[in-house]
């Protein structure tokens, strides 16, 4: 019987994982660039973590979360996100205790039980960075610098940033039983998960996808206009800085973000209408997970959506291809001789190959040009006995003879 795959999860193989690396690659390069070094956390944590630190009353929380029991009866789930495990191990690390800001990033594989679709997946991986200890506005606009210069340097366009204040946690509770009071009339007509955000979280309300609740919550006040001073002067100059950037962005009053240790600043990115990336600010996050007041921003950016993205806008990644010699061997001593010059070819750091199963010169050459080999060596039986073997440029097709003696740096020196 076949064992396929769990659903929602995807096999990169070759031929795609050369992009993964690629995107990988860029940004750790960017994060170089921002001076954001790499921090590696479980793919595990103790459920409590998320429960806490993502919110009781977000989907991922109520819905989504891989938990599972361990051996030792201890409730382990598989990070829905990385967020709440980096400030975790801020806190756990007493990373707080060294000057600030501590600049972070991760990437690796997230987990959420979702409805699987084009774009949404139950292991998906994240590029995300948080910098942590550092409050001012100029640090929310180089936290979404740093994920644009990312788009950027994929080759990506076309890209909208939107972005919102939420506000402080007191100017929230204020601004929630304005809403609340706003919609109490139209209550029984919201959808059923409406219906019960309304008490728990009503600003996840301005957020439904459904068309009855969209059209319900018109006109309804948005948190933008019920800021604190210090809200409003804090969000003016994150967008004066972005200004001053050159990076575009629209203000979306009703943007609120599904997690819900988001203060002030949050923001997402959009491509086709599909959310590449989201972030914000979260200034009571470190506190809520057992460290000191400290504030902290961050953003996660799905590599899955970025890779439809490239798709979408028809990018070629500049993904080198082929390998540097092809080994045709004939005749029984060739192919024993031809083991040891591959692996001293490889010793030497040339991408090398050969064929393992006796076949044809034929289809042998025909095995060089697949793998793209920009040389090929033929070797047989008497060349072996001469101590020659024949160099074929595959781009000119020019053939040359080549002592054994000097093989491998003729190779090099025609990479
Ligand atoms: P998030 O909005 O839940 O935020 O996820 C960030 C990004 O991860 C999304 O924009 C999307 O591209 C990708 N993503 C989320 N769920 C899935 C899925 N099921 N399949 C494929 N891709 C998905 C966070 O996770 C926050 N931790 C971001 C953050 C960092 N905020 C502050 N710091």
């Amino acid at each position: 019987m076949l064992i396929n795959r769990p659903r929602g999860t995807n096999d990169i193989l070759p031929g795609d994982v050369e992009r993964w690396h690629l995107i990988e690659q860029t940004a750790r390069e960017v994060c170089r660039r921002f001076n954001v070094a790499e921090v590696r956390t479980p793919i595990f944590e103790h459920t409590e973590l998320f429960a806490r630190g993502v919110g009781e009353t977000t989907d991922i929380v109520e819905k989504e979360m891989y938990t599972f029991q361990d051996r030792g009866e201890r409730s382990l789930t598989l990070r829905p996100e990385g967020t709440a495990s980096v400030v975790r191990s801020f806190v756990e690390s007493k990373l707080y205790a060294q000057p600030q800001p501590t600049k972070l990033y991760y990437m690796g594989p997230m987990f959420r039980y979702e409805r699987p679709q084009s774009g949404r997946y139950r292991q998906f991986h994240q590029f995300g960075a948080e910098v942590l200890g550092v409050n001012d506005p100029s640090i929310d606009a180089e936290v979404i610098a740093l994920a644009m210069t990312f788009f950027t340097e994929l080759g990506l366009t076309d890209i909208s940033l939107e972005i919102n204040s939420v506000g402080s946690a007191q100017s929230r509770t204020a601004y929630r039983d304005i809403l609340r009071e706003h919609l109490s009339p139209v209550k029984e007509q919201l959808c059923k998960d409406c219906q019960s955000r309304y008490d728990r979280n009503p600003m996840r309300i301005l957020d439904c996808k459904n068309e009855t609740c969209k059209e319900l919550t018109q006109g309804a006040p948005e948190m933008l206009d019920h800021l604190s001073e210090e809200d409003r002067t804090h969000f003016q100059a994150v967008c004066s800085y972005l200004e001053s950037f050159g990076i575009p962005f629209t203000v979306n009053p009703r943007m609120v973000r599904g997690l819900d240790y988001y203060t002030q600043t949050a923001f997402e990115f959009i491509e086709n209408g599909s959310t590449l990336s989201g972030g914000g600010r979260y200034n009571g996050l470190v506190e809520q997970l057992g460290g000191p007041e400290m504030p902290g921003i961050g953003f996660a950016v799905g590599i899955e959506r970025v890779m439809i993205a490239l798709a979408n806008q028809n990018v070629e990644l500049p993904i080198a291809k082929g390998i540097d010699i092809f080994f045709v061997a004939l005749g029984e001593a060739a192919q024993k001789h031809s083991v040891k010059l591959l692996h001293e070819m490889r010793r030497a750091g040339l991408i090398a190959d050969k064929d393992y199963l006796g076949k044809s010169m034929k289809a042998q050459m025909k095995a060089a040009d697949r793998l793209k080999a920009r040389q090929v060596v033929i070797l047989g039986d008497d060349e072996l006995a001469q101590g020659v073997a024949n160099l074929k440029d595959m781009e000119t097709g020019e053939q040359t003879t080549v002592a054994l003696s000097e093989l491998i740096e003729v190779v090099q020196s025609k990479r």
